[in-house]
C-alpha cells in the first residue's frame, strides 16, 4: 500500500496517495474524516477498472496532469526545447511535510530534463487549500514554457455546476451559473489585467448547492494578469480544475537551471453552500492575504472621491469648498482623483508627468492637503503610474519606454500607452516620482488606476512582456509600501478591472465599479462579496441621476447600499439639497457605528423568489442585515425571510435602524411589529426562529431597503 499524505485543518481534509516513481494522485478532498480504513487499505489503482480501448495502466487523478504519461486529461504543463523534450512524464522523487498543513511534492522527468515541485498548504484557520508549482529546467538547453498550471485539482465528483463571472466596464461581477458541459469548460484572459470580463475566480457547485447549503468550491487565482481557468473533463469523465497564467508564445523561456513559479491558486471547500465557500475565502483573505499598515486594519475611513463631483475640472476654491462640505457630513478621507497633473484637462494628455499642474496648483498640492488636514480628514491621491499619454513630457523624452512592436502603429486605449514597467529605468522613474510626492506631503492613500487593456505588449527584446508587467507592478507596490509603511493603496482599473488576491497582497481596497447606481450596485456588490470581504470593496454614494446609468434613486437607498462595503461619497456634496445632505450625514454616522461588525463579521447573502436580496454580516454578539429590492414584487404577500446562518445562535435583540423607500406593511396602516422594531430596545427574537420560520418583512416597493441590527442577549443559549 502506498503511503497516504494527509493534511487536515478547520474541518477540511486533503489526502494524496504517494509513491516514489509514480505520479501522486488525489484520494480525497472534503470534510474532515475521523477514520479512513478504506483509503488506508486500498490503493487508488485497486479501486479503478481498466476501460476497453485505453492504455494498459491505471492511475487516479494526478496532481499534475502530464500528457506524456498517458493521462487523458488536459496537461498541466506544456513545455519544449525547440520542439524536443515535449513528451513529459513526471514521477515523484520525494516529498517534504514539515507540519500537518503543508506539503511539497518533488517530481522529476530525467528524460525531458525537467523537475517540478508542487506545494500544497491548508490554512489552519480557514481550511483554504493553496497550491502552486515550481518548474525547473534541469537540462542544458533553453526550455520554452507554453503553459503551466498550479496543479491539477480533482474535484469532489458531486460538483458538476459552474458559477462564474462575466461583465464589462460599469457592469462588473455579474454572476452566472450553468452545468459544466460534457466537454468541460475553459476561459482565457489575455487583457493584461485580471479583467472586468473575467476576474480570476470560479465556483464549482453541486447541483443542489445554493447560497446556504450543498457542496461548493470557491477558487481564486492570486494573480493580476492573464489567466486561464479550466474545468477539464477528461474523456473518461473525470472533472479536474486547473488554473494558472495564460502565457503568450515565447513569453517564458527558462535557461538551464532557471525556474518558473506559478501564482497560487486558493480553494475554499464547503458543504454549506456558496456562502460557506465564500466565508472560508474571506477569512483566508483577512488572515493571510491582507497586509495592513501597522499589522492590523483600522476603521475604514469614509471617503470623498472627487471624480464624479468635478472630473478633470480642478479649481482650488471648488475643491476647498468640497472638502469643507465633505467634512461636514462626516467624511474622513478626501481623495483627489484624476486631473491634478500638467495638461490633464481631459484624458488626452498628461499621464506620466507625476507632479502637480502649475496652472491648477500654483503652490503645489500643499495648500489643499493642509486644508483637508485642518478639517480633520486624511488626504488621498489618484495615480495611474503604469500608463503614459503620447502627449506628455515623459513620452516625448522616452518614446521607447512604452510597450510597442517595432514597425507597427501604436495602439492607443483611452488615448494612452502602457509603459514597460519591468525595465529598471522605468520602474525607477515611477518609484522616484511617487516617492517624491509621498515624501513631500502627508498622503495617506493612493488610488492606483489602470485604464486600458494591453495590445502589442512587446518589450525591448521583442518578446511579449505581459507577465513581467505584473511582477514589476507588484515589485513597485512592495517598494513603495516599504518606503512608506503607513500608505494605503486602492487597486482600480476603470472600476473593478483589477480586483484579485494577487493585487490585494499589496493593496487595501478595490474600486468595485465606476457604476454608482445603487440598483446596479446591489448586483455588483452581491457578486464581488462572494469573493472579497466587505471592508475591501469601495462602495460610494453617487449623484442622482447616476452618471453611469442615468437612473436616480433616493439618498436613503443609495446610502443603504453603500454602507455594505468601504463607504464613500462620490458626488458634489456642496450641491446636494439640504435634506439629502442631512440624510447622507445620518447614514455616514450609522456606517461608522456599524463598521466594526460589517468589516469583521461573516458575510451571508441570499435572495427570495420574489426578488428580495439580503446581506447579513454576522459577528459573535452583533449582526447587521440589509434587505433590498430592485423590482416591484410579483406577489402582494411577502413570506418571512429565512436567515439560515442564525440557527443555533441564541436570542437576539433586533432593531430596524433605518429604511429607504417603502418599509411599512401597507401605506399608513397600523404596523405594530414595524413600530416595535423601531424602538430603542427593538424586539426579542431567537436565531432558530429567524432561521426556520423567518423574519417578517413588509412587501417592499422597488428601490426600498431595510437595515436591521442584532445584538445578542448575553448568556442566551445557541
Ligand atoms: C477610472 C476610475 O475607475 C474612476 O473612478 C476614475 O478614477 C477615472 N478612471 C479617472 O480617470
Amino acid at each position: 500500500m502506498n503511503p497516504l499524505l494527509r493534511m487536515q485543518a478547520a474541518g477540511v481534509a486533503v489526502v494524496l496517495e504517494f509513491a516514489v516513481g509514480e505520479m501522486p494522485v488525489w484520494r480525497y478532498w472534503g470534510a474532515a474524516l475521523a477514520h479512513t480504513p478504506l483509503m488506508d487499505a486500498w490503493p487508488a489503482t485497486d479501486l479503478l477498472r481498466m476501460a476497453p480501448g485505453t492504455l494498459d495502466r491505471l492511475a487516479g487523478v494526478p496532481l499534475l496532469a502530464c500528457w506524456g504519461n498517458g493521462e487523458p486529461g488536459a496537461p498541466a504543463l506544456r513545455a519544449h526545447r525547440a520542439g524536443l523534450d515535449a513528451v513529459q512524464d513526471l514521477r515523484a522523487t520525494g516529498f517534504v511535510q514539515t507540519n500537518p498543513h503543508s506539503l511539497v511534492l518533488h517530481l522529476s522527468d530525467e528524460v525531458a530534463a525537467i523537475a517540478v515541485d508542487v506545494s500544497l498548504q491548508l490554512c489552519a484557520d480557514s481550511g483554504v487549500l493553496s497550491l502552486h508549482s515550481l518548474l525547473r529546467n534541469t537540462g542544458t538547453a533553453d526550455l520554452t514554457v507554453d503553459h503551466q498550471a498550479c496543479a491539477s485539482v480533482a474535484l469532489p465528483p458531486v460538483l458538476q455546476e459552474l458559477g462564474s463571472y462575466h461583465g464589462q466596464w460599469s457592469h462588473e461581477f455579474q454572476w452566472t451559473r450553468q452545468p459544466v458541459p460534457m466537454a468541460g469548460w475553459q476561459r482565457d484572459n489575455r487583457t493584461g489585467r485580471s479583467g472586468h470580463e473575467a476576474p480570476p475566480a470560479v465556483f464549482v457547485l453541486a447541483r443542489d448547492a445554493g447560497d446556504h447549503q450543498g457542496e461548493a468550491v470557491a477558487a481564486q487565482l492570486a494573480w493580476s494578469g492573464n489567466h486561464r481557468f479550466a474545468l477539464d473533463r477528461a474523456e473518461d469523465g473525470r472533472l479536474c480544475l486547473q488554473a494558472g497564467e495564460w502565457l503568450a508564445p515565447g513569453e517564458v523561456v527558462l535557461a538551464p537551471g532557471a525556474t518558473l513559479q506559478t501564482p497560487t491558486l486558493h480553494l475554499g471547500w464547503s458543504d454549506a453552500g456558496m456562502n460557506g465557500a465564500s466565508a472560508r475565502m474571506q477569512q483566508f483573505t483577512r488572515s493571510q492575504v491582507l497586509q495592513w499598515a501597522g499589522g492590523s486594519m483600522r476603521p475604514r475611513p469614509v471617503h470623498l472621491n472627487t471624480w464624479e463631483a468635478v472630473y478633470f475640472n480642478h479649481q482650488a476654491d471648488v475643491l476647498f469648498d468640497l472638502a469643507r462640505a465633505a467634512a461636514a457630513v462626516g467624511v474622513e478621507r478626501f481623495v483627489l482623483d484624476d486631473g491634478w497633473f500638467p495638461a490633464r484637462k481631459d484624458d488626452r494628455a498628461g499621464l506620466g508627468d507625476w507632479w502637480p499642474d502649475p496652472a491648477k496648483y500654483p503652490e503645489g498640492l500643499g495648500p489643499l492637503i493642509a486644508h483637508v488636514h485642518s478639517l480633520g480628514m486624511e488626504f488621498g491621491l489618484w495615480v495611474e503610474p503604469e500608463m503614459v499619454n503620447p502627449d506628455s513630457e515623459l513620452f516625448r523624452a522616452h518614446p521607447d519606454w512604452a510597450l510597442q512592436v517595432a514597425g507597427r502603429a501604436l495602439v492607443l486605449g483611452r488615448n494612452q500607452l502602457v509603459l514597460d514597467v519591468a525595465r529598471p529605468e522605468v520602474g525607477q522613474y515611477l518609484f522616484d516620482k511617487l516617492h517624491a510626492l509621498l515624501t513631500a506631503h502627508p498622503i495617506a492613500y493612493l488610488k492606483w488606476d489602470m485604464n486600458r487593456t494591453f495590445a502589442q505588449a512587446v518589450g525591448l527584446d521583442g518578446r511579449v512582456a505581459m507577465r513581467s508587467q505584473i511582477t514589476a507592478w507588484y515589485a513597485l507596490l512592495r517598494r513603495l509600501r516599504t518606503a512608506h509603511p503607513q500608505l494605503e493603496i486602492e487597486t482600480c482599473a476603470s472600476g473593478g478591472g483589477r480586483a484579485d488576491l494577487g493585487a490585494l497582497r499589496y493593496t487595501q481596497r478595490l474600486w468595485t465599479s465606476d457604476n454608482n447606481d445603487a440598483v446596479s450596485r446591489v448586483t455588483i456588490q452581491s457578486g464581488a462579496a462572494r469573493l472579497f470581504p466587505l471592508e475591501l470593496m469601495g462602495s460610494h454614494v453617487g449623484p442622482a441621476p447616476a452618471h453611469a446609468t442615468g437612473r436616480s434613486q433616493s439618498m436613503d437607498f443609495r446610502c443603504a447600499v453603500a454602507c455594505f462595503g468601504h463607504m464613500g461619497v462620490e458626488a458634489d456634496v456642496r450641491q446636494l439639497p439640504d435634506t439629502d445632505r442631512a440624510t447622507l450625514a445620518r447614514w455616514i454616522a450609522l456606517y461608522k457605528s456599524l463598521r466594526g461588525v460589517l468589516h469583521t463579521g461573516q458575510f451571508h447573502q441570499g435572495r427570495t423568489e420574489d426578488g428580495l436580496v439580503w446581506w447579513l454580516v454576522q459577528a459573535a454578539d452583533r449582526a447587521v442585515l440589509g434587505v433590498f429590492t430592485a423590482q416591484p414584487p410579483n406577489y402582494t404577500y411577502q413570506p418571512p425571510l429565512r436567515l439560515p446562518s442564525l440557527a443555533g445562535t441564541g436570542v437576539w435583540q433586533l432593531r430596524l435602524l433605518a429604511s429607504a423607500g417603502q418599509a411599512r406593511a401597507r401605506g399608513d396602516a397600523l404596523d405594530p411589529w414595524g413600530d416595535a422594531l423601531r424602538q430603542a430596545d427593538g424586539v426579542r427574537v431567537a436565531g432558530g426562529e429567524l432561521a426556520r420560520m423567518g423574519l417578517p418583512v413588509p412587501v417592499m416597493q422597488p428601490e426600498s431597503a431595510l437595515l436591521y441590527s442584532f445584538s445578542r442577549v448575553p448568556g442566551s443559549e445557541g
